[in-house]
């Protein structure tokens, strides 16, 4: 079976767009595929954060993960943190990154321009080289991620074949291991984008309604995607797609006679009627924080053992003394 890797950072509330964008994806795939999905707290500390919320907001994202409907028979959860091999790796990896490719990365400039290069720790910069490791300790085939995270994937295949480059092939042969790639090169999997318009956790039916409320509107009549310059339109169309599971063609068949009102209505409607039972699963599961810790555990131990593997063949065919 091919493999999937992907993982969010620990906040303490998921919004709808890394719901849409992220986790909302993996419910389909981890049926067909072998998944991982892990909590990235280790990047959530490369901007200034909360010591007292770490911990809490790593729960409960894992919990929100089970919430909507990750299958821990089918899918191993874990936390970044937990499994060694993810911040070892890196400092292989960074090894083999050049500092050019990581200055170019448009999620850094951004937000080490809001910084300021003072504030800003090396780990800002370093960032995609441990999401890297991330990924190309499972020998992941495919990387389900937003579409700011593009650029991220693009820089991990090229890290994945400059270091089979380097250190693979025939070179690793001789130093006794079984040659060829030391490690797949992984494809990014974008689903349509969603938006970054509210919370999960706190989607009480009258807060998903004001959120919607105060979307913006224009004053084109009806509803239509695609249109460049109905930016709004579309994007509240196309949550309304995926959140429904209707496809684009009945969507805009449905709303094309419709008005802001009514469609704000009609797609309030579905978010409530899709997010409730999540919130609900969501209360069950942070309130068992002993069954929460044994999915992670059992989940950090399925981890490691792929890992550790991967890990230990990047040691030898750089060169290092066994342990
Ligand atoms: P983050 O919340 O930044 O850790 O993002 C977690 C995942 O959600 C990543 O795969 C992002 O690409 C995705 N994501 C975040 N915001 C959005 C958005 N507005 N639209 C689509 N995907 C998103
Ligand atoms: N950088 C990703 C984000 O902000 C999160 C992430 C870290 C990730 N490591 C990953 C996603 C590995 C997929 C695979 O969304």
């Amino acid at each position: 079976r091919k493999r999937i890797v992907s993982g969010v950072q620990p906040t303490g509330a998921i919004h709808l767009g890394n719901y849409l964008g992220a986790i909302k994806t993996w419910i389909e795939l981890q049926n067909s595929y072998d998944t991982l999905f892990f909590i990235v707290d280790l990047h959530a500390i490369t901007l200034p954060y909360d010591t007292q919320q770490l911990s809490k907001a790593t729960r409960n994202t894992a919990a929100i993960y089970l919430a909507c409907g990750v299958d821990t028979s089918k899918a191993s959860v874990f936390v970044q943190s937990h499994v060694r091999a993810h911040v070892e790796l890196m400092w292989l990896l960074s090894s083999a990154t050049p500092i050019g490719w990581l200055n170019r990365m448009i999620q850094f400039k951004e937000k080490s321009r809001k910084a300021g290069d003072e504030n800003v720790g090396v780990a800002l910069l370093t960032y995609p080289v441990l999401m890297a490791s991330d990924i190309l300790l499972y020998q992941s085939d495919l990387v389900p991620v937003g579409e700011d995270q593009k650029q991220h994937l693009e820089l991990t295949r090229e890290l994945a074949e400059r270091v089979n480059y380097l250190y693979g092939g025939r070179k690793w042969k001789k130093l006794g291991g079984r040659g060829g790639a030391i490690f797949k090169v992984p494809e990014p999997l974008i689903p349509p984008a969603g938006a970054r318009v509210m919370s999960l956790t706190d989607g009480l039916s009258k807060v998903i309604a004001n959120k919607i409320k105060r979307c913006k509107t224009d004053s084109f009549p009806g509803m239509e995607f695609d249109k460049p310059e109905r930016p709004e339109c579309n994007n509240l169309l196309s949550i309304y797609q995926l959140i429904s599971g209707k496809t684009k063609e009945e969507v805009a068949q449905e709303c094309q006679d419709m008005n802001w009102g009514r469609f704000k209505t009609l797609l309030t409607d579905a978010l409530v009627d899709h997010l409730h039972p999540i919130q609900v699963r969501h209360e069950e599961i942070i309130s068992d924080p002993a069954y929460l810790d044994g999915v992670l555990g059992e989940g950090a131990t399925k981890a490691a053992a792929i890992a550790d593997a991967t890990l230990s063949n990047v040691y030898q065919a750089m060169g290092f003394l066994h342990r």
